[in-house]
C-alpha cells in the first residue's frame, strides 16, 4: 500500500491551537557560513546571535537553523553524534540558550533542524549496534544479511551515489545508508528508537525552541521486507538527486515515503509539540508523488507545513511557478506549504533565472514574489541581499556530494560560502580568519553594510515590502487565482474577505503589459506603471496593486 492516500478522518489529528506560523516569513540560517564570533573561520552560535538583528530588522517572523549538533562534519552537521549537544566548533548549549533568548527578545521564533532518520556512524548508538547481532541496540539501525552471492540485499541506492548498503565486518551484515556511508539509517520500526527520538525533541522543547524542521523525514521508514525498487519510467522530479545520478533511475517505492510515517512517528511527535503549545513542525517532503504525500502529512498527518522542492531546482520561470502552486493548491485542502527558492542544498535563485547576471531588479523580484505566494515563504541567508551562486573550483569544494559527482554536478558549496557583512573588510567581515570555505569575492558589492546605506538596495526594498505584507492578510493568508498572461509574465490575485490584491511580475527581463478590468491602487512596485486599464512593466518589473479601489 503506497503512502499517497489521504488519511481516514478518524486517524487525523485536530488542528493546532496556535497558528502563528501560517503566512509567517521564515529565514533559514546555515550557521557554519553565517557569522564567525570567535575568529576561527567557522560560523558559530555566538556570531549568529550578534547578527540576529539583521534578520529581525528585515521583518522575518522566525528562523530555521540548520544543524549545529555534535558531528564529525562528514555531511556538514547532518551526521550527528549527539542530538542534544552543540558541536564545539559552533559553541555550547549556553551559547544556544543565549541565542534563543536574544531571538525571542527580538520577536523571532526559532526552529531547529531535527534529523531523525539517520545518525553519524560515530554515534554511540551505532558503535554499539554494529558490535554484534545481540547487543541491546542491535536493531536500532537497518541491518541485513548479504545475498548468497555476497552482494547487498536489494537494489537500493544512496542519494549521494552508489549502493545504499555498506558492509560491516563485525556483524558480517550490511547496514542501510540513504546518504553517506557515514550516515547509517536509524530503524524507526523499533519503538525504542522512536522513544529515543521523541526524547531528543523533548530536550529542545524544554529549552524553548518554537519548532522543528524535520530533515529527510520521508527516509525515516523503509519497507521491512526490503523489496527492490522498480526502475523509473517517468522523468525525474525535483529534489534530491544530482543530475545524472543513478538514484534518479529508480522509483523510490520501498526505500522512502512509507505509510507508517504518520501514525508511528509524525503524529506522536506532533502531540508532544502540541502539549507545549505554539510549536510547529515543518517537514522536508521531496520526490515522486510528493504533492499527494504533502497533502496527507499536512491534513492531520502530523506535519503543520511541508517544505517542498518544486521551486528549488531548475530554471525559475513563470509557468513552473504557476504549475507548482496551482497543482499543490488543488490538493492541499486545509494543509499548508512552505515555499522556498533557495536553501543550503540548491543553486541560489538569482543563478536559476534565464539571465547570466541578473540586475538588482530581478534579485529583488525573487524574494518579493516568493512572499506573495500562498503558504509560508522561507528565505535563505543571502536571498535578502540578492546573492548569486558562488562559482568554485574543484579544489575549493567541501561537499562530499559535489566531490562525488564532479564535474557533472558541482554540489552544494556554491550556496554555502560566507555571508558578506562588510564590503571593505577581509573575508567580507564574516571572520577575521581564513574561512573554512573561501569567501566569494563578487559578493562584496552586495555586502550588508552597502545595502543598509542604500534605500534602493534589495535588502532595504525587501524590508519595506515585508512591512507592507505584514499588514495585508490577503497576502499572508488569502486564496490565490492565477490570471492568463503570456510567459514570461506571471500574474495572480490574492484575496481574503473581499480584499483583492493583484500581483504581477516579469520573470524574463523583457517587460510587458497586464490588462486590468477596473480601478487599482498601486501598493508596492518596482519598474511598473499602473494606469486605468493596465500595468506596464519595465524589464524585471513587478507590482502589487489593490483592486476595486478598496482599502
Ligand atoms: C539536507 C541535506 C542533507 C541530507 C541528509 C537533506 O534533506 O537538507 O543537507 O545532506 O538531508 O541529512
Amino acid at each position: 500500500m503506497r503512502a499517497t492516500r489521504p488519511l481516514p478522518r478518524d486517524r487525523r489529528l485536530p488542528p493546532r491551537r496556535d497558528l502563528w506560523w501560517r503566512g509567517a516569513v521564515l529565514y533559514q540560517i546555515w550557521p557554519r557560513s553565517f557569522a564567525d564570533g570567535d575568529g576561527d573561520g567557522i560560523g558559530d552560535l555566538a556570531g549568529l546571535t550578534e547578527r540576529l538583528g539583521h534578520i529581525a530588522r528585515l521583518g522575518a517572523d522566525a528562523v530555521w537553523i540548520s544543524p549545529f549538533y555534535a558531528s564529525p562534519m562528514k555531511d556538514w552537521g547532518y551526521d550527528i553524534t549527539d542530538h542534544c549537544a552543540v558541536d564545539p566548533s559552533f559553541g555550547s548549549l549556553a551559547d544556544f540558550d543565549r541565542l534563543l533568548a536574544r531571538a525571542h527578545a527580538l520577536g523571532l521564533r526559532v526552529l531547529v533542524d531535527f534529523v531523525p532518520s539517520h545518525t553519524s556512524d560515530r554515534h554511540p548508538w551505532f558503535l554499539e549496534s554494529r558490535e554484534d547481532r545481540t547487543n541491546p541496540r542491535a536493531d536500532w539501525y537497518v541491518w541485513a544479511d548479504p545475498r548468497p552471492d555476497g552482494t547487498p540485499p536489494n537494489n537500493w541506492l544512496s542519494v549521494f551515489g552508489g549502493p545504499a548498503w555498506q558492509w560491516e565486518p563485525r556483524r558480517r551484515q550490511y547496514y542501510l545508508h540513504n546518504f553517506l556511508k557515514e550516515q547509517p539509517d536509524l530503524n524507526l520500526h523499533r519503538p525504542e528508537v522512536r522513544e529515543a527520538l521523541l526524547a531528543v525533541a523533548r530536550f529542545w522543547l524544554e529549552r524553548g525552541v518554537d519548532g522543528f524542521r524535520l530533515d529527510a523525514i520521508e527516509f525515516a521508514f523503509h519497507d521491512p521486507r526490503l523489496r527492490s525498487n522498480p526502475p523509473r519510467r517517468a522523468p525525474p522530479v525535483p529534489g534530491g538527486a544530482a543530475p545524472g545520478s543513478p538514484w534518479a533511475m529508480q522509483e523510490h517505492r520501498f526505500d522512502k515515503g512509507r505509510a507508517e510515517l504518520n501514525a508511528l512517528f509524525l503524529q506522536p511527535l506532533w502531540r508532544l509539540t502540541e502539549a507545549y503549545g505554539g510549536r510547529v513542525l515543518l517537514g522536508e517532503v521531496t520526490g515522486d508523488r510528493a504533492r499527494a504525500r504533502i497533502a496527507r502529512h499536512t491534513n492531520g498527518g502530523g506535519l503543520d507545513m511541508a517544505y517542498g522542492f518544486d521551486l528549488l531546482s531548475g530554471t525559475i520561470t513563470a509557468s513552473r511557478i504557476r504549475e507548482a502552486v496551482d497543482a499543490m493548491g488543488a490538493r492541499i485542502g486545509r494543509g499548508w506549504m512552505c515555499w522556498a527558492f533557495s536553501n543550503h542544498d540548491v543553486r541560489r535563485a538569482p543563478s536559476r533565472l534565464r539571465h547570466p547576471d541578473p540586475p538588482d531588479a530581478a534579485r529583488l523580484l525573487l524574494p518579493v514574489l516568493l512572499c506573495c505566494l500562498p503558504g509560508s515563504p522561507c528565505l535563505y541567508q543571502g536571498d535578502e541581499l540578492g546573492l548569486e551562486e558562488a562559482e568554485l573550483s574543484f579544489e575549493d569544494l567541501r561537499d562530499p556530494f559535489g566531490i562525488a559527482f564532479w564535474p557533472r554536478f558541482a554540489g552544494r558549496d556554491g550556496c554555502r560560502t560566507p555571508m558578506p557583512w562588510r564590503a571593505d573588510a577581509a573575508q567580507g567581515g564574516f571572520s577575521t580568519a581564513r574561512p573554512w570555505i573561501p569567501f566569494y569575492a563578487p559578493h562584496r558589492r552586495r555586502a550588508v553594510d552597502r545595502q543598509y546605506a542604500d534605500p534602493n538596495s534589495v535588502y532595504e526594498r525587501l524590508r519595506i515590502f515585508l512591512a507592507f505584507r505584514r499588514g495585508e492578510p490577503a497576502l499572508r493568508l488569502g486564496d490565490i487565482r492565477f490570471l492568463e498572461v503570456p510567459e514570461p509574465l506571471l500574474a495572480f490575485e490574492r484575496s481574503r474577505r473581499g480584499r483583492r490584491l493583484l500581483c504581477v511580475f516579469d520573470l524574463g527581463g523583457e517587460g510587458g503589459r497586464v490588462r486590468m478590468g477596473g480601478a487599482a491602487e498601486p501598493r508596492f512596485f518596482s519598474g511598473a506603471a499602473v494606469h486605468g486599464t493596465g500595468i506596464d512593466l519595465a524589464p524585471w518589473g513587478f507590482a502589487v496593486v489593490l483592486l476595486d479601489g478598496e482599502g
